[in-house]
Order: C-alpha cells, then sequence, then structure tokens
C-alpha cells in the first residue's frame, strides 16, 4: 500500500493524519512544526515557558505549600534534597496546587513509590509520563506511555535489541570503543569529561542500537538533548523551532535505513538486532511505518532519549561522586572486584531521571490522601533512592552498600527500563578500562548541572587525568 511518486526514489505512505492526508513521515513532521508555530501564535499556552533563575532556600525553612517540586533549578543549585527530605517527613504524599505545570501530587517515599510503579491497572502511564506536557503537534506515541496490552506488545518487539545474547555480542564491541576512547584522552591538562566521554561514549552506543551512520551519531544525541529539554515539558531550555528542523533529516536516515533494510530481509538476509530489523521481522510491528508512523518515531526517540541522558549522567555522576568521597576512590582502587556493585550504587546516587509521571484511574488513598480520578502523581525516584528508612546515609556514595541493587532508579514493574543491563555493562566497562589506565580523574571545578525538572545530568565537567604508574 505504497505510493509512489514522481519524484525520484521517494516512497509516500498513506497516513492517516488529522487532515486525512496522503504524505510521507518526514513531511508529516514538518507539517507538525507548521501546526504548532501557529498555535503558538493564537494560544499563549502553547507558547514555551521562560524561567528565571532565582535563588532556592533551603527546603527546612520554605512553608510546605511554597514548596515547589518542579522548580527546573533545584537540582543544579543543590536543593533537591533538602526539599524532599522535608516531604519525606512531614507531606510523603504531597499535592503541589501552584506551579508552571498545574496541579500535581509528588510521592517521595521508597515504598509508595513502589506500590504505584507495580500498580499499572491504578496508576496509568498514560498521556505521557512527564511533569509538564508536550507541545501541540508532537504527537508521537512511545510505549513507555502507554498501558497494557498496547505497551507489551511493542516491548516485546524491540526487546530483543537488550537481549541477553545481543549484549553479549556487543560486549567486546563496546569495550573497542571505551578502550578507543580513553586512549585518546589528554594526560595531566584539564578537559571536558561530559563532551569526550560520557557523550562520546553513549552517542557511540546509540548508533549501534539503531544502525545509525557511525559519523553522524552526534546527531542522535543532539536531538534526544533537545527533545527531553522541552521547556514547558520539562522545564529545559530547547528552542521548539530547533527541536524540529534538527529531527527532519535524521528522519529521513531513518526512513531510509527502514526501506534498505526491508528490501534485504525480502531478499533473503537474516535481520540483524538493532532496532529498525528488529520492528521489521516482527509480526505485530512490520508495517508499523506504514499503518502507524508516529509509534515508531515514538520507539526510535524512545531508545535515543532513554539510552542517551540517562547513561551519560551515569558515567559523569561516578565521576563526580568519587571526587566527592575520595575514601571510596581508594577502596575501589585497593578491590576492582567492587565495579559492579558500585555502578548500581552511582546509578542510585546519581538517579539520572528524576521521575515518571502516571495518573490515577480511579478515585483512591494514598499515604493518607485521597486522589481522584485523573489526577497527576509524580513518583520521584531521586527521592525514593535518598529515603533513609530504605538506605542507610543515602546521600552518601558507598561503593559496597549491601542493598545498592534495591535502587529504583530504573523504575519498576511493567515499564522497568529496557535498557538497564546494557547501561549497567557499559558502566562496567568503562570502569574497568579507567582503572586500568589511570590512578586519579580529578574534577577540577564544580561541574555545569543542566536546567531541568527530569534529567539530573551535567552538561560540563572539567576533569584532569593523572595516568597509572
Ligand atoms: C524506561 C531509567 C538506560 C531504554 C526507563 C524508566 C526509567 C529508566 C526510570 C521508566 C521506568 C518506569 O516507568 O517504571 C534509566 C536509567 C538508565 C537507563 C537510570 C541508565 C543508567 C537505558 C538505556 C536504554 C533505555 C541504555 C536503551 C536501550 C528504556 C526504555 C524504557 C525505559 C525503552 C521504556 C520501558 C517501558 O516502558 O517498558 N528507563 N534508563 N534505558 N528505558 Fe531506561
Amino acid at each position: 500500500n505504497k505510493i509512489f511518486s514522481p519524484v525520484k526514489n521517494k516512497v509516500f505512505y498513506p497516513v492517516k493524519n488529522k487532515v486525512e492526508q496522503v504524505v510521507p513521515l518526514d513531511v508529516l513532521v514538518k507539517g507538525s512544526h507548521l501546526y504548532n508555530k501557529a498555535r503558538r501564535v493564537v494560544d499563549p499556552r502553547e507558547r514555551s515557558p521562560i524561567f528565571v533563575e532565582t535563588p532556592i532556600p533551603d527546603g527546612a525553612t520554605i512553608p510546605l505549600a511554597d514548596i515547589d517540586m518542579s522548580n527546573p533549578f533545584l537540582y543544579r543549585q543543590g536543593q533537591w534534597e533538602s526539599h524532599f527530605k522535608r516531604l519525606r517527613d512531614e507531606s510523603p504524599v504531597h499535592h503541589q496546587t501552584k506551579g508552571p505545570f498545574g496541579p500535581f501530587w509528588s510521592v517521595t517515599r521508597y515504598e509508595d513509590i513502589l506500590a504505584m510503579d507495580k500498580d499499572h491497572h491504578l496508576f496509568s502511564a498514560e498521556p505521557d509520563i512527564i511533569i509538564g506536557k508536550f507541545p501541540a503537534g508532537f504527537d508521537i506515541k512511545m510505549f513507555i506511555a502507554m498501558d497494557p496490552p498496547q505497551h507489551d506488545i511493542q516491548r516485546a518487539a524491540v526487546q530483543p535489541v537488550v537481549a541477553p545474547q545481543n549484549l553479549k555480542e556487543l560486549e567486546g564491541l563496546i569495550r573497542s570503543r571505551v578502550q578507543e576512547v580513553l586512549d585518546e584522552l589528554p594526560v595531566g591538562e584539564p578537559f571536558d569529561w561530559v563532551d569526550n566521554v560520557s557523550i562520546e561514549l553513549t552517542g557511540r552506543m546509540l548508533a549501534t542500537l539503531l544502525d545509525y551512520p557511525y559519523e553522524l551519531r552526534r546527531e542522535l544525541t543532539v536531538i534526544s538533548d533537545l527533545a527531553s529539554g522541552v521547556p514547558g515539558a520539562t522545564g529545559g531550555t530547547s528552542d521548539l523551532d530547533e527541536v524540529f528542523t534538527k529531527c527532519r533529516p535524521i528522519l529521513r536516515r531513518v526512513l531510509q535505513l527502514w526501506e534498505q533494510k526491508k528490501a534485504r530481509i525480502a531478499a533473503g538476509e537474516a535481520p540483524g538486532y538493532d532496532l529498525i530489523s528488529l520492528l521489521l521481522a516482527d509480526e505485530n510491528t512490520q508495517d508499523m511505518i506504514e499503518r502507524r508512523p508516529m509509534e515508531f518515531l515514538g520507539n526510535c526517540v524512545l531508545l535515543v532519549i532513554g539510552g542517551n541522558d540517562t547513561t551519560r549522567n551515569s558515567m559523569s555522576g561516578g565521576v563526580y561522586a568519587l571526587n566527592k568521597f575520595p575514601d571510596e576512590f581508594a577502596k575501589l582502587k585497593a578491590n576492582p572486584k567492587l565495579i559492579p556493585n558500585m555502578v548500581s550504587e552511582i546509578v542510585r546516587w546519581q538517579t539520572p531521571l528524576a521521575y515518571m509521571a502516571r495518573r490515577a484511574k480511579e478515585d483512591t488513598v494514598l499515604g493518607g490522601k485521597n486522589i481522584k480520578k485523573g489526577d497527576k502523581l509524580i513518583m520521584w525516584y531521586a527521592s525514593a533512592n535518598r529515603d533513609e528508612r530504605h538506605f542507610d546515609s543515602p546521600e552518601k556514595l558507598i561503593i559496597d552498600r549491601k542493598n545498592a541493587r534495591n535502587h529504583i532508579a530504573f523504575g519498576f514493574g511493567v515499564h522497568r527500563c529496557m535498557g538497564n543491563r546494557l547501561a549497567e555493562m557499559q558502566l562496567r566497562i568503562l570502569w574497568e578500562e579507567l582503572l586500568e589506565r589511570f590512578d586519579d580523574i580529578k574534577v577540577v571545578e564544580e561541574p555545569e548541572i543542566v536546567q531541568s525538572t527530569f534529567v539530573r545530568g551535567y552538561s560540563k565537567m572539567m576533569v584532569e587525568l593523572t595516568k597509572k604508574q
């Protein structure tokens, strides 16, 4: 059911979009962009909010009613821990009525969040999992924001990309790339760890998962940063026009890959283990691009965003944490066998995604509070992983912490992170190779922290390496 256009090599997909037109997917995105621009002109609520940074007081000193957990500067100003502690102790299921993203409930204790995450019948991931809302025209559908059964079908189709066998095959490749990147780093002079190591390594990984042209891998990290930084969605700084325009050439390349792989599979070639091959090989998803293009787009975006900020900020967060707790660095050097446990502890300590949002499907009671059907609830993983009811001295990085693996930074239940094993493997290999080469990785100035309610991350971190004697 394809229509070939007079333009050479251009395939048009019959897409039933809002205006029932037949348009190719990248043109559909262009249309969404125009629609979004128009909506911004006529509806002030569609314009990106502008956040002005002002000093945030310690959470212990503010009236509970004035606490704003949706302030995108909480992490940058280091006030998030005091705010969460206040809520955990005094109002663990807390209704916030004021703020730039409208009303929502903050759920801050580990046990309450675990219970919520397990109960997808009562707490829905639809229509989205962020505190704000995506702008008009952002109609992509991701299975992270779907409930079963649709969620399960889509997840099952792409899960093999991170299946144990695939990871085993990937391990050698990941290690050689880590070695290559580390061997090129300058020794004895400051450089930006975020750009040279964390972004570089995650970009290489994402290109592999999508089988995207390797030399263009930075396009994936750039679009992922733009998408996760949409101001009205997560309190970030992205420019909406840039999100739409930078997305289109990437999309065209992904569409090309789809056609090439489809032709190869039709000619009898075994499908690979990249995302597109997997979607093409599964009967539930092989016609996705024709029938449900926005879901196809959603799967690509989910894998790219899911694997980008998260792993990247764990790579940076680990270095930062070991600088804050130098005794732990010494412990690690004395006993490299602690690396796997340390990886879990780093992910707990950093918690790169601060939360996931849910909607109550029915009236219910949580933590003694009456929740109404349709209410938005934020499960603050960043707080659960600092819950002193569950972790001793939670603010400290303790690389041999006994219950480090119980962290909830990967979520729980049906949506538990699909890429957790891959992320842990990447981090383990990075630390194994780092210890082989360097005696010290010194953070030489305070890192720059991203503006966001959602991503707990670093935009710049200057470090200096000391070679192993
Ligand atoms: C889901 C965190 C790495 C792909 C999630 C969720 C969290 C998360 C919190 C939502 C869980 C929930 O709602 O219960 C992390 C962290 C990572 C990481 C902290 C690294 C340290 C990755 C990687 C990939 C990935 C490398 C790519 C392969 C996904 C996908 C989902 C997801 C596809 C959606 C799962 C679903 O809805 O069923 N991740 N993630 N993540 N993650 Fe990750």
